[in-house]
């Protein structure tokens, strides 16, 4: 039985599902902070079975006992944490509480459990200003932002527990740009307030929510002058965990502590993806050129040849799935998980 930290976000329910799908029972802890109750039911109407869940704080190191010793758990996917580059720098303090010293609390609580394969959430974002891609996992670390940093120094923590725990097996998953929603519509990614990332925007602006995208730059040393980003489906994401979790169930090859990107290869520019999202869905993508947006990148995309090799992972899903399963999924519930399912 496998313990999501994180469930009800957007990544770890799609994960959820995958799981359930393959015969892989799951616990599901949530705090609720950047979720909604509401996806647990559909998380059980797609995975066929009602996902077991524990309303509370992995920061919480009495909660997390109470579930290690009420259900057989064998590994964690460690999705629980804040993501958002812009809080982080006006709330360092919060982004390290919850990402790091939540992520302390969780492997004290293995320890304490016995419980020794660890999947963790990281982020393209450890790379920070490199304009080396397609990056592969030797790149230079060099995160610009506390939210980075605090990826990065759980990959350090980690690195460090399973020197010292020759009987644990780690993977830190680098995701690069998650996009997408499940292909049925009826779960996807439900931001609150104004959608910080680019798909969800351009999903909002689709249905009518907002009048216009803002490309945050033209005149990038890019193709088309706009940023350029390597998106993922947020189902290869979710197929990339099942593979991580079958690699750690194996014996490993050297390290007991993998870093593995998990991206396409391919970078798309904000004006590719546009066109993608109107090609594929029929709807008007209306938008405007802004200035730069503080902190952005030129273009970054990821090398995934070490996820292939070692996981047998390859992203599947290309720009089509992308923008008709978002749309599919924003047009259903304009208002997220606060619809009720149709
Ligand atoms: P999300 O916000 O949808 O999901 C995170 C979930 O964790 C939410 O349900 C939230 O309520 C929960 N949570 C947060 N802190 C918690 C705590 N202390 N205790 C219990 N639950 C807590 O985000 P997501 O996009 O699904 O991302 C999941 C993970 O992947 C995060 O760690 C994020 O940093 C990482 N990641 C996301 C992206 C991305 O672009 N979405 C990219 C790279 C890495
Ligand atoms: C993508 C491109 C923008 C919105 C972020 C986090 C990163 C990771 C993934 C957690 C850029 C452009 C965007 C808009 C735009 N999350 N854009 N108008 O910034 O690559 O990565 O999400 O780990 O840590 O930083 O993703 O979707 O915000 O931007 O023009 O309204 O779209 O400039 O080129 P980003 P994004």
């Amino acid at each position: 039985m496998i313990l999501l930290t994180g469930g009800a976000g957007y990544i770890a329910s799609h994960t959820g599902v995958a799981l359930a799908q393959a015969g892989i029972p799951y616990v599901v802890l949530d705090n609720f902070c950047n979720s909604q109750p509401g996806v647990l039911a559909r998380m059980g109407v797609l995975g066929g079975i009602s996902p077991i869940f524990v309303q509370g704080d992995v920061r919480d190191a009495a909660t997390l006992d109470d579930l290690f010793s009420r259900y057989p758990i064998t590994g964690v996917i460690h999705f629980a944490g804040l993501k958002a580059v812009g809080d982080s720098v006006a709330d360092p303090a919060l982004y390290y509480d919850n990402n790091v010293s939540g992520t302390i609390t969780l492997i004290r609580a293995m320890e304490r459990a016995g419980v020794k394969q660890f999947v963790f959430s990281s982020s393209a974002t450890v790379y920070g200003n490199s304009d080396a891609s397609p990056l592969n996992e030797s790149a230079p670390l060099s995160p610009i932002n506390p939210y980075g940093q605090s990826k990065l120094m759980v990959e350090y923590i980690l690195r460090d527990v399973a020197a010292a725990h020759a009987d644990w097996r780690v993977a830190c998953l680098r995701y690069f740009n998650p996009v997408g929603a499940h292909t049925s519509g009826l779960m996807g990614e439900d931001p609150r307030g104004v959608p910080g990332n680019l798909m969800p925007f351009i999903g909002q602006v689709a249905v009518g929510r907002r009048p216009e995208l803002n490309v945050f730059g033209n005149d990038y040393p890019t193709p088309d002058g706009t940023g350029v980003r390597d998106y993922i489906h947020v189902m290869d994401l979710a197929d990339g965990h099942l593979a991580a979790l079958r690699y750690l169930q194996g014996e490993p090859s050297g390290s007991n502590c993998l870093m593995v990107n998990l991206g396409t290869g391919q970078g798309i520019s904000v004006l590719q993806m546009v066109q993608a999202f109107e090609q594929h869905t029929g709807q008007k993508v209306p938008y405007k050129v802004a200035p730069r947006r503080a902190g952005d990148l030129a273009s970054y995309y990821a090398d995934p040849s070490l996820a292939n090799r070692v996981l047998g992972w390859k992203a599947k899903r290309g720009l089509k799935e992308m923008c008709e399963d978002s749309w599919r999924w924003q047009h259903r519930n304009p208002n997220g998980y606060a619809d009720p399912a149709t």
